[in-house]
């Protein structure tokens, strides 16, 4: 068996060219040398979408987003987290080598304490235990799986590494290798996508460029950049222009280098760059948006790919649990 390597999305908005560029385009170059194991992490998504609709709409579009980026489910093991209900017992057992401290520390739950810190409320308001034990829930998905390595944005290292301290907890504990120690891989030069105000491309932040968006709204995205308040004959500096590093994403090299130039003689305006920017961006997109609408066209065709996924990731699962059973002593 080769290495494996697994990550998995969490349907909390609509998949936008960030989750492309930061998780699922390398994720799919890494399957061509890795076993992959790919995801849809549902139970990770309920904790913040309590609307049962749209949470419903929000994991069909994650799943065809995934498949129209190119998965190939024959050799990509492809689920959906709530399918594999080992995970849920992994991470009750995680639970019980997770010390309180190293949740205390993991970014997104702090974030929210402090913010509750500066407005002078109770600092436990807004927080569920859903927000709290996510670092052991993400856990368990890795560690059921025998991950190498987990292909993610910057943000969510942490998260990996907090994986990797609790399966060495576990590991130490039955003095033996029962949970492999997995490792983040973070792609540097598309680590941070930027968003339409310049800020890092999220749904939270109200900014970005959907994945799957007509062309005509990709067109007066594109045109929603922010730019500097340089006139047309000025030269530019590519490197400080974030029309150039989302264009940097789409575009060929050698189409780098020549736009690349033509900012620094001056002469081309935002309007122009931002045209540049539209059209790479469109003869990459189009193909995935006819593929996604295809499948979005299907969806008991698409429950079926999930249900095989699934299948086949119990066939792994149920045994990392048959081992941590015997060794817990839960198995008799
Ligand atoms: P959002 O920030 O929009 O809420 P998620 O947190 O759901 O996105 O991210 C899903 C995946 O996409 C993660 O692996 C995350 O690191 C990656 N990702 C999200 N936004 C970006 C971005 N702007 N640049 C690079 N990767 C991103
Ligand atoms: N927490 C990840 C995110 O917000 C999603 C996720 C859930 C994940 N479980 C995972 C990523 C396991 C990698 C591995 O994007």
């Amino acid at each position: 068996m080769g290495k494996i390597a697994l990550t998995g999305i969490k349907p909390t908005g609509i998949l936008h060219i960030g989750n492309y560029f930061g998780a699922i385009k390398p994720a799919l170059e890494l399957a061509a040398d890795y076993d992959a194991r790919y995801f849809i992490a549902d139970y990770h998504a309920l904790n913040t979408m309590k609307d049962g609709a749209e949470l419903n709409t929000r994991i069909r579009e994650v799943a065809a987003g995934w498949l129209a980026a190119g998965l190939d489910p024959e050799r990509v093991i492809f689920y959906r987290q709530s399918d594999v209900p080992e995970t849920f017992e992994l991470a009750t057992m995680l639970m019980c080598f997770a010390s309180k401290g190293l949740l205390n520390r993991a970014h997104a739950y702090k974030a929210v304490v402090q913010a509750n810190g500066e407005k002078g409320a109770d600092p436990d308001a807004g927080i569920n235990m859903g927000l709290f034990t996510y670092p052991v829930l993400m856990a368990a998905d890795i560690l059921l799986f025998d991950t190498d390595i987990v292909p993610v944005g910057q943000d969510q290292t942490q998260h990996v590494e907090m994986a990797a301290d609790i399966a060495g907890a576990l590991n130490f504990n039955y003095k033996r290798e029962l949970l492999k120690v997995p490792q983040a891989s973070v792609r540097e030069n598309v680590a941070v996508v930027p968003g339409l105000d310049g800020r890092k491309m999220s749904k939270s932040y109200g900014n970005v460029i959907p994945l799957f968006c007509t062309e005509k709204e990709l067109r007066k995205l594109c045109m929603k950049v922010v730019t500097n308040s340089q006139g047309i004959d000025e030269p530019k500096n590519p490197d400080e222009s974030q029309i150039f590093l989302l264009y940097t994403l789409f575009a060929t090299p050698e189409e780098r280098a020549a736009l690349a130039a033509r900012y620094r003689a001056g002469g081309m305006g935002w309007g122009e760059a931002k045209e540049e920017l539209f059209r790479a961006a469109n003869r990459e997109l189009s193909p995935l948006r006819e593929r996604y609408n295809a499948i979005m066209a299907d969806i008991p065709a698409l429950e079926k790919i999930l249900k095989e996924g699934a299948a086949k990731a119990r066939a792994v699962s149920s045994q990392t649990m048959a081992r941590l059973r015997t060794a817990s002593g839960i198995a008799l």
